[in-house]
């Protein structure tokens, strides 16, 4: 425990007729905890929350969220300020050192991402391996794996060692992401270019070809780069969690990036952003308003869910999800810039933020809800956008991993369960079976 943790008095729990004093702390922006870390040595009773909805499972400086209020800060800093001013390697800087950088700082840190950005030439020929049609997720996820073949690490991991490795991870993703997305419509790899910033480069290696330039679009570049921004850190979530359990077992940091890509790319998670336009494509081509749609997502027995709506924290609404739908009313503005799928957006919006099953269980937009229009604005196909979303978590997974690194004492993650199985019975021979 770190000294900015305050102790309150004790909370007293009786158990079996025996009181057990248990620690009680307060946080900096006033979260009260019980520290249970104990209470299974001394009494035998383990807790029990699943899904850990009412469990810290760590302490953390990186980013504050209080959902109740819609609140979003990284070290400190509002989401809205830094969507508004900032940009997605400063934040980065941001999010792994703890300060927003110099300028000096900032140079350096985007040359190094610059000079980092191509992926051992070798990794070239497992992109052919992969059948036509792969969903991009899976290929991020096995090529950022990969890359621990190529960088080993030492057992005794060093300063320099690390900073390059959080350098290499930020760069390769976006390289591997383009390319996996370039082998997918069988055209030729795009190499990274020096001259050109995070995003820029991004998007080029995405739809430059060696016959035709891309034109960049300034609107989209800072459409996306307030994506990253917004996708950048959220906390103890499934995948930043995915990454510190992994990487509490001391595990090669690039296959713990590819569990954090893994955890992603499911549909509660960074998989609904894909889901949220699929959804809208959908109401579009049946030619409804959603009203259907959003029946469907009220009745239980149909699994469909209204995508892009709910979030296990914020009760309120998304801060997130504010500023992408003020972006994305700038982006359709835009003169000969519109999208039948952001009507449709805007609509759905409406009929479940009047509905009572939504306001009854706190459902708002989140942040998927919108990024998806403007991920689509930006011609960026459908199967991307989850990439797009691990390209932008990356910086916040490892500020996670390091900080984890260096805390006082790595413990690896080892949650108890309750045993619901069968009671002791003894092995019978084949015969024996009914
Ligand atoms: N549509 C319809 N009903 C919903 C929805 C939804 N999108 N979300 C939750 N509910 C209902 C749910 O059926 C349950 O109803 P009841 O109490 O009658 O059983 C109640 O609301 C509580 O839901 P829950 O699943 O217990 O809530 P949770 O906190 O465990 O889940 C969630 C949060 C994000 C997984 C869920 O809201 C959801 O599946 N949303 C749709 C998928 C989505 O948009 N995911 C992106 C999350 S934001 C990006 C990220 O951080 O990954």
């Amino acid at each position: 425990m770190t000294d900015k943790l305050k102790q309150l008095s004790p909370a007293i729990l009786t158990l079996d007729d025996k009181n057990y004093s248990l620690p009680t702390l307060i946080g900096i922006e006033g979260e009260k905890a019980i520290d249970i870390s104990k209470l299974r040595s001394q009494s035998s009773y383990v807790t029990l929350d699943e899904g850990y909805g009412n469990t810290a499972s760590c302490e953390s400086a990186i980013t504050y969220i209080d959902g109740e209020k819609g609140i979003l800060r990284y070290r400190g800093y509002p989401i809205e300020e830094l969507a508004e001013n900032s940009r997605f390697v400063e934040v980065a800087y941001l999010l792994l050192n703890g300060e927003l950088p110099n300028s000096r700082q900032l140079l350096e840190f985007s040359t190094n991402l610059n000079e980092s950005s191509i992926i051992p030439e070798d990794m070239h020929h497992f992109f052919n391996g992969f059948p036509r049609g792969s969903h991009p997720m899976g290929i991020l996820a096995t090529m950022v794996a990969s890359l621990s073949t190529f960088y080993p690490i030492p057992d005794r991991l060093d300063t320099v060692t690390e900073q390059q490795i959080v350098i290499n991870l930020i760069s390769q993703v976006r390289t591997i992401a383009a390319f996996s997305y370039k082998k997918s419509i069988g055209e030729p790899l795009v190499y990274p270019s020096y001259k050109l910033k995070y995003v820029r480069n991004f998007l080029n290696m995405m739809f430059s070809s060696p016959v035709r330039d891309y034109q960049l679009d300034e609107d989209i570049v800072r459409a996306i780069d307030m994506f990253l921004i917004l996708h950048a850190d959220h906390e103890q979530n499934c995948s930043t969690s995915s990454v510190r359990t992994a990487g509490s077992s001391m595990a090669n940091v690039y296959a713990v990036a590819s569990a954090g890509i893994s955890a992603l790319w499911g549909p509660r998670h960074g998989g609904a952003n894909q889901q949220v336009i699929q959804m809208l494509e959908q109401i579009h081509a049946d030619g409804g308003d959603g009203t259907e749609f959003i029946n469907q997502a009220k009745d239980k027995n149909s699994p469909s869910r209204l995508m892009g709506f709910g979030h296990r924290v914020y009760k309120n609404f998304d801060p997130r999800a504010m500023v992408l739908k003020k972006q994305c009313d700038k982006l359709f503005a835009k003169a000969g810039v519109s999208d039948p799928l952001f009507d449709i957006a805007r609509k759905l919006e409406e009929i479940a933020l009047k509905d009572d099953y939504f306001i009854s269980r706190k459902l708002y937009p989140n942040v998927d809800f919108y990024s998806g229009l403007i991920l689509r604005a930006a011609g960026i196909p459908t199967n991307m956008y989850t990439v797009l979303f691990a390209i932008g978590r990356m910086p916040g997974w490892l500020a996670h991993w390091r900080e984890m690194l260096h805390s006082e004492q790595v413990i690896i993650t080892r949650p108890r369960q309750i045993y619901v199985g069968e009671p002791l019975r003894h092995y019978q021979n084949i015969e024996q079976r009914p």
